[in-house]
């Protein structure tokens, strides 16, 4: 029998931003451009490339803009049909009229919290997550990470996480796996550490923002204390998951950019923009002058 369909995305989109200021002083991370689509748009893109139909923002103060960017602007689609120019680089941004739902997370507690807040709304179902901050990108002609995910639900139910494996002194970054049994790209999850000093690091497999959970997770968080950073963190209650229920790694073929860092996001904006046909030839050529 094949396990429940994944038909809701949660999008915890609620965090502060430090990292980013002043450009998040008003506008949302979520919200900054990679090249001409904000991060938020490749978050759901890839929630509709893997089925998905319900999209939840967890919100906070100052972030309604992110709801608005999936209504349809009248206004300006109006002047924009007046003066003949094309409207479909906006369809990506309409949302199926009910499928876009907003809930609030008052106080930044953390993402355990943030996730713990759609309680409601995703009720007794599996659901995917994804942190819009890390952008993943499908290989040409490839699949996106969370259609991958679906992919390999499909066959093995229970919980997913997406991994990727980081140099090792990077790992007290992150959340990292304890590795079991490998099959090609899907790992048995024995074990998850939040941010582990390197020298305890189960590996170097990192967990890399899209994951699908069983609805049980909310009753975990809801008991659930806080844990590095003094915030409630998502790894320690999937950490209790295991051995529970069955939990797995996919290693996503494709591309991960991290853009919640500077860095990052650069490079993501420099990959994506090469990539591009009606652009990259423009930007190689301006890349390679600027390194002479
Ligand atoms: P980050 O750790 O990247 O935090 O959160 P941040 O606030 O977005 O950015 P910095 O570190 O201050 O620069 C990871 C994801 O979890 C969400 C964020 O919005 C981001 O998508 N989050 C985090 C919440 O929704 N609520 C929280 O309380 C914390």
């Amino acid at each position: 029998m094949s396990p429940k369909p994944i038909r809701k995305a949660v999008f915890p989109v609620a965090g502060l931003g430090t990292r980013f200021l002043p450009a998040t002083k008003v506008v949302p991370k979520e919200l900054l451009p990679v090249v001409d689509r904000p991060l938020i748009q490749y978050a759901v893109d890839e929630a509709r490339e893997a089925g998905i139909e319900q999209m939840i923002f967890v919100t906070g103060r100052g972030k309604t803009g992110i709801v608005e960017h999936f209504d349809i602007a009248f206004e300006l689609e109006q002047t924009m049909s007046e003066r003949g120019k094309d409207l479909s680089v906006l369809e990506c941004t309409r949302a199926t009229p009910g499928d876009v739902i907003a809930v609030r997370q008052q106080v930044p507690l953390g993402l355990g919290h943030a996730i713990w807040c759609a309680r409601a709304i995703v009720g007794d179902e599996p659901f995917a997550i994804f942190l819009p901050d890390e952008l993943m990108v499908a290989r040409e002609g490839g699949t996106g990470c969370m259609k991958q995910m679906v992919e390999a639900y499909n066959d093995v139910g229970g919980n997913l996480i997406s991994v990727l494996e980081v140099p090792m002194e990077q790992v007290s970054s992150y959340g990292v796996i304890d590795p079991g049994k490998t099959d090609g790209a899907l790992t048995e999850v024995l074990g998850l550490v939040e941010k582990p000093p390197v020298d305890e690091a189960p590996s170097n497999k990192i967990v890399s923002g899209r994951y699908i959970l069983q609805p049980e997770v909310m009753r975990v968080l809801e008991n659930q204390g806080k844990g590095a950073g003094g915030e409630i963190q998502l790894t320690d209650a999937m950490a209790k998951m295991i051995g529970q229920q069955p939990f797995h790694a996919v290693t996503f073929d494709g591309a991960r950019y991290d853009c919640g860092s500077k860095v990052g996001f650069v490079e993501a904006t420099l990959a994506i923009a090469l990539s591009r046909p009606d652009m990259g030839a423009d930007v190689r050529a301006i890349a390679l002058d600027l390194l002479k």
